[in-house]
């Protein structure tokens, strides 16, 4: 069963799982390790992003030793492409980070061959010795990463196609709904399944459904966040809006 945390507003739940990321990296580093951390687009991690800068400029935590790998990437876009995936995490967390780039993946939106680049990206986090934290935020059709519905509990990172509504919601920063891509690469839910530990996050009344589904419902794959009450080491972390139906 995953747990869930009401947080006071959504710069408290960032501090707080910026703290569980804070301790992990400080004792992996002690013990001469790796952190691997999974990471998340969209609006919803922007508060841990900018808590997590904050700890690097401010209390010295340093990247260095940190290898992450991000949930998904947009069909087609290149990482200079200002909607990509790869962009936004530049911009957002990398930049201002000691963290190495060849430290950090993004799956590849524009490579030709989507099975080769998926396995592939298996295969790097296989070798980084698994993702000890994944971070989530949850779409409005219960996609986590851009597993749409229906997903299985074991896919795989694989090419999915964009359900319409996501396809809507993300059009905001595209500006115009034609320009967003109807295909994306993404991290399986059996991937995110394999993570040691997942802290997803949500916040705002417009979550608070879709939260209400993937918790209360019997996980399936008709709402791929569901699966999540089925991890060993999962927690939801909520503002009051999005626990507004619990
Ligand atoms: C995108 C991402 C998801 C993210 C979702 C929610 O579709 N692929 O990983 O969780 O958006 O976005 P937001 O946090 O802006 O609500």
């Amino acid at each position: 069963m995953a747990h869930v945390l009401v947080h006071a507003d959504k710069v408290a739940a960032a501090k707080a799982v910026s703290a569980v990321i804070r301790d992990l990296i400080v004792a992996k580093a002690k013990a001469g390790q790796t952190a691997v951390l999974g990471l998340a687009t969209g609006s919803t991690p922007l508060p841990l992003y900018a808590e997590l800068i904050r700890l690097h400029r401010e209390e010295g935590l340093s990247f260095r030793n940190v290898v992450t790998f991000n949930l998904d990437e947009y069909e087609g876009l290149a990482g200079d492409h200002d909607q990509s995936y790869r962009y936004f995490m530049e911009q957002n967390l990398f930049r201002s980070l000691d963290i190495p780039k060849g430290n950090t993946h993004v799956p590849a939106g524009t490579a030709c061959d989507h099975a080769r680049t998926c396995a592939d990206y298996e295969t790097a986090i296989r070798n980084a010795g698994g993702i000890d934290l994944q971070v989530l935020g949850i779409g409005r059709t219960g996609h986590i990463g851009f597993n749409e519905p229906p997903s299985a509990r074991d896919s795989r990172t694989r090419h999915v196609h964009l359900d319409e509504v996501t396809r809507r919601d993300n059009s905001v920063f595209f500006g115009d709904l034609a320009r967003v891509p109807h295909g994306a690469l993404t991290m399986g839910v059996g991937t995110i399944m394999d993570c040691r530990r997942v802290e997803l996050l949500a916040f705002g009344a417009g979550k608070a459904e879709i939260v209400r589904r993937s918790l209360r419902s019997a996980p399936s794959a008709d709402c791929p966040a569901s699966w999540l009450q089925e991890h060993p080491a999962c927690t939801f972390h909520l503002d009051p809006e999005a626990n507004s139906r619990l």
